[in-house]
């Protein structure tokens, strides 16, 4: 199967990364590689690209490219400090970092795997085979509570509580072991508002988070990814789900206070640091064109924060403007 996947948001995700040449980036998620190709060419050969992704098969297909300035590592992005200090040494740090949140096409459309409503292959929505817990496993062995919190936080569906109820019901007949049972059931007791989006969409995602326990490993990879950035070296995050945006937002606003005292204290005496300048007040959003070219983008956001300068000298990365 040919690894498809149109990229989300790249010509501003690689203009706010301000690619140096001879510089060194990170890209947390290769999928079909279009974003890591893209800096490889801008860095030249001079440079150097790091890319993760927990599915082998990205990386397999991505090292067909031969790109020579360029190392994959099959891991948990949440692991990059470990990682990367492992591959090219503890000193080492980087002018960008990018995460493109979530799955790929070729993930979805793979049936194989559990990602699709169709699929008749096993309930496994884990990314790679690292993952913390299996789909099947959530599915078929968590209470009627716990699914209903998960599909109902990480789905924000409305119906969770018919949805949980419906699940439990249903596998004290059978197990549920493939996604288009699962898909089925969802079918029977959801009201379908929308004929283009697919009733078990939420909980399907849902599902994939908490199987990737993905809101935890994106928290952990941010800090770490702080850790490893240059001065001025830019942090730029393409979200798809409310939940991962609103992580973002909070963990670069936090990182980009000055002082955290009560406006009561005459002088500062909290001893914060600047960690973050936002370079995005508000996320960028995908234009009218991309969303009609390619669906999927309509719910991503774009949100870029760099490194402050030490020195205070000017910034040098240029960045475009934002409308
Ligand atoms: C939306 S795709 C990225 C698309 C990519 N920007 C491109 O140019 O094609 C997301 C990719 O991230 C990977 N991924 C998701 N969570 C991950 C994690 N915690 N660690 C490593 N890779 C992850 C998925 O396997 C998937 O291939």
């Amino acid at each position: 199967m040919e690894y498809k996947h149109t990229p989300v948001m790249i010509q501003e995700a690689i203009d706010h990364l301000a690619i140096k040449r001879g510089g060194y980036y990170i890209d947390c998620t290769l999928g079909s590689g279009a974003y890591t190709e893209a800096i490889s060419a801008k860095v030249g050969p001079e440079g150097k690209v790091v890319s993760f992704d927990l599915d082998e098969k990205a990386i397999e297909n991505a090292k067909k490219k031969k790109l020579k300035n360029t190392i994959f590592i099959n891991d948990n992005y949440r692991n990059i400090k470990k990682d990367v200090h492992e591959v090219l040494g503890k000193d080492i740090l980087f002018d960008g970092i990018v995460f493109d949140l979530g799955l790929s096409s070729y993930q979805l459309d793979d049936d194989d795997r559990g990602f699709s409503f169709r699929s008749e292959g096993p309930l496994d929505m884990a990314f790679g085979p690292k993952s913390p817990r299996s789909t099947e496993e959530i599915v078929n062995k968590y209470s009627e509570k716990e699914l209903k919190r998960i599909i109902a936080q990480y789905g924000e569906e409305k119906e969770a509580g018919k949805i949980a109820r419906a699940i439990v019901k249903e596998r004290a007949f059978e197990p549920i072991t493939t996604a288009s049972q699962l898909a089925q059931i969802i079918i029977k007791v959801k009201i379908q508002k929308s004929k283009k989006i697919h009733p078990a969409t939420k909980t399907f995602q849902a599902l994939r988070m908490e199987t990737n326990d993905e809101l935890p490993g994106l928290k952990k990879a941010l800090s770490s990814a702080v850790d490893l950035l240059k001065d001025q070296g830019r942090l730029v995050l393409v979200s798809f789900h409310s939940l991962e945006d609103r992580i973002v937002k909070r963990f670069f606003k936090e990182k980009s206070l000055k002082c955290v005292c009560p406006p009561s204290l005459p002088v500062c005496a909290c001893g914060k640091k600047q960690e973050l300048e936002l370079i995005t007040k508000k996320p960028i959003e995908p234009s009218e064109r991309e969303i009609k070219d390619n669906p999927r983008a309509r719910s991503a956001k774009l949100r870029v924060a760099q490194k402050p300068d030490p020195h205070g000298l000017k910034n040098k990365n240029k960045t475009p403007k934002q409308k």
